[in-house]
């Protein structure tokens, strides 16, 4: 399953198969006029909101706006990511997939291809020996206790490895060469003797599975109260464990449109709480929550809500979380925080008061912003007029990692509200000195770095807008907007590294195309249409209609999107640079500088010079006048 999958073989795929039948063979429909219909798959009803146009080639909820075409639907319906709904559905058509060579990625899938393998054995052995060792009603008496049921034990594919040093060993690793790869997946250790044994003894196992539902390491629980209570495989080829969440594989799985996600502790946390029905819940894998694993999240879902203790730990917790999602907080994206009473976590809540109060709960949840001026006034005497000018003084720092937008401004608002008066801590951040104009804003126009340049900007009636300081050429990120939006398929091909991170955007169109590649992102797409139908009801879901329907002569590349990011990558890179050098001019300054600041301008000199945007070229042509 290497390499990507070409967009014309996606074209080829859907124009061969009919939604309606994808869906019927799935989800029994009936005939309604043009179009058919049935009770939503995706969540619970009584009378049918779900209808299949064959005509338009795609299927919607009424009740909960599930949307997409027949390829969303494999996905969506069976659980399958991407890559694999279109296997899926190539096979049945009697497709076979073609895949872009991608060297390195292949090697690295022909190396670790047995790793997962001997995980997914690993997994069936320790499900298997939950039903059948002699031992087996010790971990069920465990399991039970703990309030557990058969149903939810096999839908996390619950486990046990059972007391000894060699149960795994001797039945997995049957030759030498499955051995070293039960090493390097972190089932077997090798000890500096050279003996080897199992990892995982005499305890409950979680497997722990990525997006794809592949099973990439497990945690284990011991039964009693020993030490240490849960053991977790090591970091390997296949498991990074600061990227990865326990349930969300778990979570996309169940048929129902996920709105929200909820970040808990523990394993069992999340077990507890789908098995009564909130089937939304993952949990970092006894690590900080990262802003990897939100962005992640984010798109997904608009809102995510933090969990934590009641007591002064879970407080530190989720101050530290706080912020670390401020900087991933975008417009139109939610973070919550619920704080539960002491000594309880989600899983001995759920099961003593069920899942109604549970939600009633998250209903409760404070918000972020109210969370982080809570937050913050219970460290300053707030009825003092000095308690009022440190809170500006702790509040901005924090209000100014949110990206520009509306969140940022409603937050800034609302400090002032606070305190009375305009935060100067914020004027000051926003006026830091920037002597040496950014040299985005003042180079010239390129030669096209990308073959859309050429074409005009599409004839919208999009309101005119004051361009924001730095913004990108309306022209490019029109161009970008099309390509995305005629063929939202696109966005399989744009660089990883680039979306990870994406950049603060500073026009309306920018935000917009950030958004429509989020939503791909979220919801992969195939056609125009199951784009455009996610913007029904949005102010722009005529002007992207519009673009979808021009008929252009130019075909829309990844490349003109990659580029327009790229600059908006740059266009950070670039500013701060900006900063750090106008530090290094004053004699004053330059001795006030850390060592990391120091390291940053060096590394910033590299990423500008090795991205070799138009920007950086232009900086480097005017150094060498
Ligand atoms: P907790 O200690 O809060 O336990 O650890 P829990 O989840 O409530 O566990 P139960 O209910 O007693 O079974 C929370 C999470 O921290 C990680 C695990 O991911 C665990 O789920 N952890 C905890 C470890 O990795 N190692 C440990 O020894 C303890
Ligand atoms: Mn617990």
């Amino acid at each position: 399953m290497a390499g990507r999958i070409p967009q014309s073989f996606i074209d080829e795929l859907l124009s061969r198969v009919d939604v309606v039948d994808v869906v019927d063979s799935r989800v029994k429909l009936k005939k309604a006029g043009k179009n058919y219909s049935a009770c939503c798959p995706f969540h619970n009803e009584n009378t049918p909101s779900f209808t299949v146009s064959r005509d338009k080639q795609f299927y919607y909820c009424f009740g909960c706006g599930a949307t997409g075409s027949a390829l969303k639907f494999v996905m969506e319906y069976d659980g399958l990511s991407f890559p694999d709904a279109v296997d899926k559905l190539a096979g049945s058509v009697g497709m076979s997939v073609p895949r872009e060579h991608n060297p390195v990625a292949e090697r690295e899938q022909q190396e670790n291809k047995p790793l997962y393998e001997l995980l997914e054995e690993s997994a069936d052995f320790f499900a298997g020996m939950l039903r059948q060792h002699p031992d087996k009603q010790r971990p069920i008496h465990y399991l039970k206790g703990r309030g557990l049921t058969g149903q939810a034990a096999r839908f996390f594919n619950i486990g046990y490895a059972p007391v000894g040093w060699d149960n795994l060993q001797t039945s997995l690793a049957t030759d030498e060469t499955r051995k070293k790869q039960l090493i390097a997946n972190g089932m077997l250790i090798e000890r500096d003797d050279g003996r080897v044994y199992d990892r995982f003894r005499d305890r409950i196992m979680f497997p722990i599975r990525d997006i794809k539902g592949r099973t990439i390491a497990f945690g284990g629980r011991v039964l009693g109260d020993d030490k240490p209570k849960y053991l977790n495989s090591p970091e390997t080829p296949v498991f990074q464990k600061n990227r990865e969440l326990y349930g969300l594989y778990e979570a996309r799985k169940i048929r129902q449109k996920l709105t929200r996600l909820l970040i808990v502790e523990g394993y069992m946390d999340v077990v507890a709480l789908a098995q009564y029905g909130i089937h939304y819940a993952v949990a970092t894998l006894g690590t900080a929550t990262s802003e990897h694993h939100l962005q992640r999240l984010y798109r997904m879902v608009s809102e995510v809500i933090f969990c934590f203790d009641g007591d002064a730990a879970g407080k530190k917790a989720a101050a530290r979380a706080m912020e670390t999602v401020l900087p991933v907080m975008e417009d139109g994206r939610q973070a919550r925080f619920l704080f539960l009473p002491d000594g309880e976590d989600p899983d001995s809540l759920v099961q003593k008061e069920g899942k109604e109060a549970f939600e009633q709960r998250l209903a409760s949840a404070s918000h972020l912003p109210e969370f982080l001026f809570d937050h913050l006034k219970e460290q300053v005497d707030f009825d003092s007029l000095d308690g009022k000018a440190r809170l500006d003084q702790l509040a901005a720092p924090l209000i100014n990692r949110i990206p520009r937008g509306t969140l940022r401004d409603l937050m800034v608002a609302e400090l002032e509200n606070q305190i009375g008066i305009a935060s100067r801590a914020i004027e000051k951040l926003e006026n830091a000195p920037a002597p040496e104009p950014p040299p985005t804003a003042d180079y010239p126009e390129q030669p096209p770095a990308f073959h859309m340049d050429d074409v005009p900007p599409p004839p919208l009636s999009m309101m005119e807008e004051e361009p924001e300081e730095d913004s990108l050429p309306t022209a490019k990120v029109l161009n970008a907007l099309t390509a995305m939006v005629t063929a939202p398929a696109l966005v399989q091909s744009l660089d990883d590294k680039l979306l990870e991170g994406l950049p603060a955007p500073r026009s309306e169109y920018e935000r917009l195309l950030l958004e429509v590649i989020r939503k791909l992102q979220s919801s992969p797409q195939s056609s125009s249409v199951g784009l455009l139908i996610q913007w029904i009801g949005s102010p722009y879901h005529q002007e992207l209609t519009d673009m979808a329907n021009q008929s252009s002569a130019v075909t829309p590349t990844a490349a003109a999107v990659q580029d327009v990011l790229q600059r908006m990558t740059n266009r950070e890179y670039l500013q701060e640079y900006a900063e750090l050098k106008a530090m290094l001019a004053t004699a004053e300054l330059r001795k006030s500088m850390t060592a990391e600041q120091k390291q940053r301008l060096s590394e910033l000199t590299r990423l500008i010079r090795e991205s070799r945007s138009p920007a950086a070229i232009y900086r480097q042509s005017k150094r060498q006048r």
